[in-house]
């Protein structure tokens, strides 16, 4: 199968931004989709097209898919702590890709590879986690051929622990002993384009060193230089957080109860990544702190 015009979901996000660079870098033509202008000013002189629209939105994405031979989506709710975007997992993951899946049927575009989560089984379970499983059956029964890349942690949802490094206290869910091997974004990234014209259904992608969570705190402290003190926050705080905020907050709640679980939980995928997290967090360390770009 050839694949030169793609429509590239979430080409602004961590790790969207890494594939939208390295496809253009291989002259691939590639249309972008952004909720609001705002969002999509930092990629204009990058991609090939652009369309503004709340994928979430019925009728929005409406013949954004027309012309392409395949859909990447690395479209989801964003899974830091920010108040910004309210509306759950489901409501925006599984929703708007569901809408870009409909209209990829109807523009006949042939493949659709999706960015989604490596469920370890301590975590699976979570509304986060579902969100992602559902939109992978919804994917494997519309009839498209398919991919999904699945990782760890990427270690952009891994910048909040310079700050609370800088600030010299590091608060870790649990008792810090579960282990991970996160992955950096460019690394998901050259996954989703290995896959892009056909490839297994199934891409689990971690990153290259398996660390405790409080070996990854240690890290932070180190990259900024700081001895640091590590507390360790009953989990059952975050579950009982999560609760309280359920009609309030929806995105926040499935996000506390998905750290709840992931945090006290080991999350190991196979090591296919090869940046190491300690040269992410120097170089973090050593940037002046910037406010977010993104809305959500
Ligand atoms: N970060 C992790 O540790 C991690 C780990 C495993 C899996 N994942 C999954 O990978 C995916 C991408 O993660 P990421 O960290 O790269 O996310 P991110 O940085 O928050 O980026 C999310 C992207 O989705 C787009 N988006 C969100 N809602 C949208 C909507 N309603 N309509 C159109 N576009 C929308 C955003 O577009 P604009 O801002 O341009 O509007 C943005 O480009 C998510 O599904 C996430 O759950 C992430």
């Amino acid at each position: 199968m050839t694949v030169q015009r793609i429509l590239l979901a979430g080409a602004t996000g961590a790790v969207g931004s890494e594939l939208l660079r390295l496809l253009r870098g291989r002259d691939h033509f590639v249309r972008t989709l952004s909720r609001t202008e705002g969002n999509a000013a930092g990629i204009r002189g990058l991609a090939s097209e652009v369309v503004v629209a709340d994928a979430a939105e019925p009728g929005a994405v409406t013949g954004a898919l027309d012309g392409v031979d395949a859909v990447v989506s690395c479209l989801g709710a964003n899974v830091s702590m920010t108040l910004r975007e309210r509306r759950s997992y489901y409501d925006v993951d599984v929703v708007a890709n569901t809408h870009l899946l409909e209209a990829a049927k109807r523009a006949g575009v042939k493949r659709f590879v999706y960015l989604s989560a490596h469920p370890g089984p301590g975590y699976a379970h979570t509304r986060y986690l579902a969100a992602h499983l559902q939109m992978e059956e919804r994917i494997r029964a519309s009839g498209l051929s398919f991919s999904f890349v699945r990782p760890t942690g990427v270690y952009s949802a891994l910048n909040d622990m310079i700050a609370m490094a800088r600030a010299g206290v590091g608060a870790v869910p649990g008792d810090g002993l579960a282990r991970t091997n996160p992955v950096h974004p460019a690394d998901v990234a050259e996954a989703l384009a290995e896959v892009l014209a056909g490839g297994p259904d199934v891409v689990p992608v971690g990153g290259p060193d398996v660390m405790t969570r409080d070996e990854v705190m240690r890290l932070a402290f180190d990259a900024v230089g700081k001895k640091g003190l590590i507390v360790h926050v009953p989990a059952g705080v975050l579950r009982s957080t999560s609760v309280l905020l359920e009609g309030i907050h929806p995105r926040l709640s499935d996000l506390l109860e998905f750290v709840a679980a992931v945090m006290t939980s080991d999350s190991l995928a196979p090591a296919r990544g090869t940046r190491p997290l300690r040269a992410w967090f120097e170089a973090l360390a050593g940037a002046p702190a910037s406010p977010r770009r993104s809305e959500g």
